[in-house]
């Protein structure tokens, strides 16, 4: 998508994808990708998302990259945070309490080391097939051999609807060279979102799976 797309939503207020409450598979899976360590997660494309807090109070030190400088301000003024800013390479990085969200491209993003752990909710569905696996790629780049994340995929017949977001087959993943992928759970979440079911869905699942490096 271009970044034009997603400041666009964020100045309209067209932020359907943002949710006030915690993200169910991060309460029923997470502790399976983190067991007990409080390492270092990387969460890409992260908005102003509450599953970041929740992190924080795991004990994770967080950090998030999102284009919209305005959507990182909503976040740390929701949570009642004065952030330090400072520029970082070509990003800028916001930081208060255990959480740093870098504002900027998250394809301009570069680790200072190696990340351990990782939390995709919305990131790789929010982008268009032709960007998806360069998203991977990257994305790899900045963990550790043996890191492990977890990620949220939508599956729906894409020729129903358009995306964001877009709907992410296990083929597709399966595809990919740098990460294995295995299926956590898989739910049924039509009734959940009925405005896709008014964009012209009849069967809509939300997939966890546990992303390990090959
Ligand atoms: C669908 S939203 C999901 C946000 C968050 N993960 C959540 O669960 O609420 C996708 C987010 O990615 C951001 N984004 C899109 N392209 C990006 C890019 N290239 N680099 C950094 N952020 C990007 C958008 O501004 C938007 O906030």
């Amino acid at each position: 998508m271009e970044k034009d797309f997603w400041h666009e939503r964020w100045h309209r207020g067209e932020i359907g994808f943002h949710r006030s409450d915690i993200h169910w598979a991060l309460n029923r899976h997470w502790s399976e990708i983190s067991g007990s360590s409080t390492q270092r997660v990387l969460v890409p494309l992260c908005g102003k998302s509450l599953d970041l807090r929740w992190l924080a109070r795991r004990g994770h030190d967080v950090v998030g990259i999102e284009l919209s400088g305005g959507a990182i301000e909503a976040f740390y003024r929701d949570w009642g945070k004065e952030p330090d800013r400072e520029a970082r390479g070509a990003l800028e990085r916001w930081q208060a309490g255990q959480v740093e969200i870098h504002e900027g491209d998250f394809f301009d993003f570069e680790a200072d080391s190696p990340y351990p752990r990782f939390y995709d909710r919305a990131a790789l569905v929010a982008l268009p097939a032709a960007m998806r696996q360069t998203y991977l790629v990257h994305l790899r780049s900045l963990l550790a051999d043996d890191a492990a994340g977890l990620l949220v995929t939508f599956e729906y017949a894409q020729d129903a609807m358009d995306g964001p977001p877009f709907s992410v087959m296990p083929d597709e993943l399966d595809a990919c060279a740098a990460f294995e992928f295995e299926l956590l759970e898989r739910r049924d979440v039509l009734a959940e979102h009925p405005g896709f079911a008014e964009r012209g869905l009849t069967a809509l699942h939300e997939c966890a799976w546990r992303v390990t490096c090959r």
